[in-house]
């Protein structure tokens, strides 16, 4: 599967992180707020700890079995965030992904800018019929951003996911491929 994906939004390039970019994450990811909303994101993870997930994303996308996606910010080209394929079923042809940005660039649209172009671009890539995501009870800007871009909320999924010591709702959202109107 190729890896040199590069998609172009009026304000975002999303593109392959590299090895080189991961004290920016480590530094994006430093406050916790990540791993607070997201179950099962490590904490404190070190440059050392970042680049083996760099490597290992990187040798997913290369299999075709998953597809992660840098943000850059084109005005100053550096990374914000991520999102990534994660979930493929190719028998089914459906797909599920995940994304998160840096504290500081939140609530100026970028997400969802972000999650237009690579969902599309997903659907186009992997054929898929249907994609879904899901956010834990209460993060309710990553429900914005599914329902900004589309995505009809399909249900919860009662203790769904373990978080810090406590079984969480989850909130799940799709879209059909039919569905996608940009
Ligand atoms: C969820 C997340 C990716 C959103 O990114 P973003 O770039 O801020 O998203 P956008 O600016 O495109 O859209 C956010 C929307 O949520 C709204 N929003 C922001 N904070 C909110 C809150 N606390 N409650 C409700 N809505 C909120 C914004 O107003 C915006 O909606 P609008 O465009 O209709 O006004 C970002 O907050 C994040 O990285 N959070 C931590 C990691 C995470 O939760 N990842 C998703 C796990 S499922």
């Amino acid at each position: 599967m190729p890896t040199n994906t590069r998609l172009e939004t009026p304000r975002l390039i999303l593109r392959r992180y590299e090895l080189s970019e991961a004290q920016r994450m480590c530094d994006l990811l430093a406050d916790g707020t990540v791993a607070a909303l997201v179950p099962g994101w490590p904490e404190n993870m070190t440059p050392e700890q970042m680049q083996a997930m760099i490597k290992e994303d990187h040798e997913q996308d290369e299999k075709g079995v998953a597809s992660h996606l840098g943000i850059e910010l084109k005005k100053t080209g550096e990374l914000i965030g991520v999102a990534k394929l994660v979930h493929v079923v190719p028998e089914h042809k459906h797909g599920g992904f995940g994304y998160w940005i840096g504290t500081e660039y939140r609530s100026k649209g970028y997400m969802t800018e972000a999650v237009k172009a690579a969902v599309k671009h997903w659907f186009e890539t992997f054929d898929f019929v249907r994609m879904i995501a899901h956010h834990m009870q209460g993060n309710d800007a990553s429900g914005k951003v599914l329902l900004n871009a589309g995505f009809k909320e399909e249900g919860t999924f009662r203790k769904h996911v373990a978080h810090r010591g406590k079984y969480v709702d989850a909130i799940f959202y799709g879209i059909l491929r039919e569905e996608l109107k940009y």
